[in-house]
């Protein structure tokens, strides 16, 4: 959609002499808020008036991005103007819930909602391109950036990547882009960062080319074929070769079989990068390879502007590749409506939070919130009696997590105990602050229920946060069990940012809710849950290991050749844990219950050429409330090739639908199986999808731990 501008864009290219275009493919930041080294303010200035300059990030408000516009505007001798990015990842003033909470929803509207409100405040502050949505499927919760993430499962990846586009850009053909309430979104990190070996940021991946295929990038071309304009490339290397420089994943897949318009954004310093790696010589060389591998614009680093003159001199790069670099770049600017209105309305910008998008971002986080046990009734709760409110996260403003816009500066966000107070105005609502374990029980001792809420620090989550162990923090399971040694009912309320490790001492809690770093209306989401004004309907979107020695610990995995077997010696299993995660994908409770029934398929064989000519298998799921209160239920379908020349997945999620039932309501949710859900790539790095003969099981149910299933045979 981007090279409906090619004329104009021509046009222009046709005279910009080789500085300015060297200075269109560099970004540099106001700030060094988000990466290492400091702020580029004096020469961002100063190559602005020049028209040296492509991009900025982290700058935001309308004023200030206005007065910098105008340098390049109207100082420069062309005057291209700048295109302003930022991170805004789960909101820019209205802080949602961070984007894993987002991925429990199991509901693209939360994430598409984020998305617009987002947008319209971005823009307003005149940036219009944000860093964001990130796409990384990982199953690995000691990565920080898992909470940056939609989890393990590929498909609920793509889905809720797509809603962000489409929240953020608007329609898939660009045409919302000119708009004053859209930005150009950016599909990041490209490719495979979620695989880092250990779960250590920034390390090590390598895959095969299967499972890069069908595990990771098939989040980014659902994105691309929503529109999504911009890319970001990863920190990490993809099988020996650095991301910011791999001209497989960059070259031959994003741009020659995907044929992306748009351009790829390096990351902070990403190409400097490639001589840490072992990748380039010295900052010429890795400007030569970045820029031929598929690069377009640099970010932070400014290797390709300080090198490339002599590059082009020497024939290392052609100006053919600096030109479609630029290209790419001015495509989007135009599609922007940046040449025709390159300035913000000081007089428009939206200052903060309105009721409507705090109202948005607190239905956001209860949908998103976890019901993982509820023993004895304790959930949820009476607005009544005495009610302890106890932990270190129980009085905290800190709960809009990693990678939180601007508003986590300025807007606090509800705690738990002034929404428990708001909630409940007729109950003795009691806390004993910090973490003191003797405090806590105390004060259990005198209340009817606990509330005990505990999880990590934002700063503890996120980027350059990897943790090698994920327990709750110090001291934290100590005070649950004071609590719970009083014998009193009470819940542990998460406010976490990865799955944690809580086997220690879950056994003991009746109730445990996992709330997320749920965003400025956190505090009065999770009391909606706990006094039942939101009966909780999220499923994990990624497992919770028993252990961290059980990672890596994931639903879709392989079977193996001796698959776990409680009888047996000789198979896939650990001495001294059961078998399987302590939560598993999907896994999530309510307030009523539901019954789902066997799968119903229109057809149980259909033809691969019927299926290549776009014919579909229908698959009918019949689910009932059977409880007495209304709430949702996530029918979930999973597919498992039984015998494949590429081994599959025991499952693998292929739809799902979020359905809100009254007491004793049935539906019959209906899904479609197309040729792109039953297939598979292989491992040809040509890039190779068969749909191959042979029998498919068909599992519904509302977990990935789904036994019910149907058949399907592809002939
Ligand atoms: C960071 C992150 C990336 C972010 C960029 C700009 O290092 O990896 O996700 O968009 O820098 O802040």
């Amino acid at each position: 959609m981007l090279r409906s501008h090619d004329d104009k864009v021509k046009e222009l290219l046709g005279r910009m002499t080789t500085e300015e275009k060297l200075g269109q493919v560099q970004q540099l930041t106001w700030t060094g808020d988000t990466g290492p080294g400091g702020g580029q303010t004096k020469e961002i200035e100063a190559l602005a008036r020049a028209g040296r300059l492509g991009s900025v990030l982290n700058l935001h408000g309308a004023k200030w991005t206005n007065d910098l516009q105008r340098l390049a505007v109207e100082e420069s001798r062309l005057g291209i103007p700048l295109l302003f990015g930022f991170d805004v990842i789960h909101g820019f003033w209205t802080t949602f819930p961070i984007p894993l909470a987002q991925a429990s929803a199991f509901d693209p509207a939360v994430a598409e909602t984020d998305a617009r409100v987002s947008a319209a405040e971005t823009r307003s502050q005149g940036v219009r391109w944000t860093f964001s949505p990130m796409m990384d499927v990982t199953n690995e919760p000691r990565w920080g950036r898992i909470a940056e993430s939609s989890g393990e499962d590929p498909y609920l990846n793509a889905v809720l990547a797509v809603a962000k586009v489409r929240g953020y850009q608007g329609p898939a053909d660009g045409s919302g882009l000119r708009s004053g309430e859209h930005v150009a979104a950016c599909a990041k990190h490209f490719v495979a960062y979620g695989g880092a070996e250990g779960g250590r940021d920034y390390n090590t991946v390598d895959l095969s080319e299967q499972r890069l295929r069908n595990h990771y990038l098939p989040p980014f071309k659902a994105a691309l074929d929503a529109g999504a304009a911009t890319v970001m490339a990863a920190f990490n290397t993809v099988g020996g070769v650095p991301a910011h420089a791999n001209s497989h994943t960059m070259n031959s897949i994003l741009k020659g079989e995907w044929d992306f318009d748009g351009f790829v954004v390096s990351d902070y310093t990403g190409v400097m990068e490639l001589v840490a790696h072992g990748y380039a010589e010295d900052p010429a060389h890795a400007a030569e390879l970045a820029l031929t591998h598929g690069l377009d614009m640099e970010m932070v680093s400014t290797h390709i502007a300080d090198h490339g003159a002599e590059l082009l001199d020497a024939g290392r790069i052609s100006m053919e590749r600096l030109d479609d670099a630029v290209t790419r770049i001015l495509r989007l600017k135009y599609a922007l409506g940046l040449f025709d209105d390159p300035y913000t309305d000081e007089a428009a910008e939206i200052a903060g939070p309105t009721a409507e998008a705090r109202a948005a971002a607190r239905e956001a986080a209860a949908r998103s919130m976890v019901l993982l046990k509820n023993e004895g009734g304790v959930l949820p709760l009476k607005p009544g009696g005495t009610i302890a409110v106890v932990g270190p996260h129980a009085d905290s403003a800190d709960q809009h997590g990693t990678w939180a816009g601007p508003g986590r500066l300025v807007f606090d966000t509800v705690s738990v105990l002034d929404a428990v107070r708001a909630a409940a105005p007729g109950a003795d609502v009691r806390h004993s602050g910090g973490g003191d374990p003797a405090m806590a029980a105390a004060a259990a001792w005198a209340a009817d229920v606990t509330v005990v809420v505990v999880g990590e620090d934002s700063a503890i989550s996120g980027e350059a946060a990897s943790r090698s162990e994920i327990d709750l923090p110090a001291g934290q399971q100590q005070l649950i069990e004071a609590v719970a040694a009083t014998g009193k009912p009470f819940v542990v309320v998460l406010v976490n940012g990865r799955p944690l490790t809580i086997g220690g001492w879950a056994d003991r809690a009746p109730a445990v809710l996992e709330a997320w770093h749920a965003g400025i209306e956190a505090g009065n989401a999770v009391a909606d849950i706990l006094f039942g004004t939101v009966n909780p309907g999220g499923k994990l979107p990624v497992s919770f290991p028993r252990t961290v020695g059980q990672i890596p610990v994931y639903y879709n995995r392989e079977a193996t050749g001796r698959p776990y077997d409680e009888a047996e010696k000789y198979v896939s299993k650990y001495l001294d844990l059961p078998d399987g995660p302590q939560f598993v994908f999907g896994h999530g409770l309510s307030y009523t219950t539901f019954t789902t029934g066997a799968p119903e398929l229109s057809r149980t064989e259909i033809a691969v050429d019927a299926l290549e000519r776009g014919e579909t298998v229908e698959v009918t799921v019949p689910v009932a409330n059977t409880g007495d209160l209304t709430g949702d239920e996530v029918v979930q379908l999973y597919i498992h090739d039984v015998a494949a020349s590429v081994v599959q997945p025991v499952r693998r999620l292929r739809a799902f639908e979020r359905v809100t039932l009254a007491p004793g309501e049935e539906r019959r949710v209906r899904f479609t199986l197309g040729a792109e859900d039953l297939g598979f790539w292989t491992n040809d790095p040509a890039g190779t999808y068969v749909l191959e003969r042979g029998r498919i099981d068909v599992y519904t149910g509302t977990s990935s731990a789904a036994t019910v299933r149907g058949s399907l045979r592809l002939v």
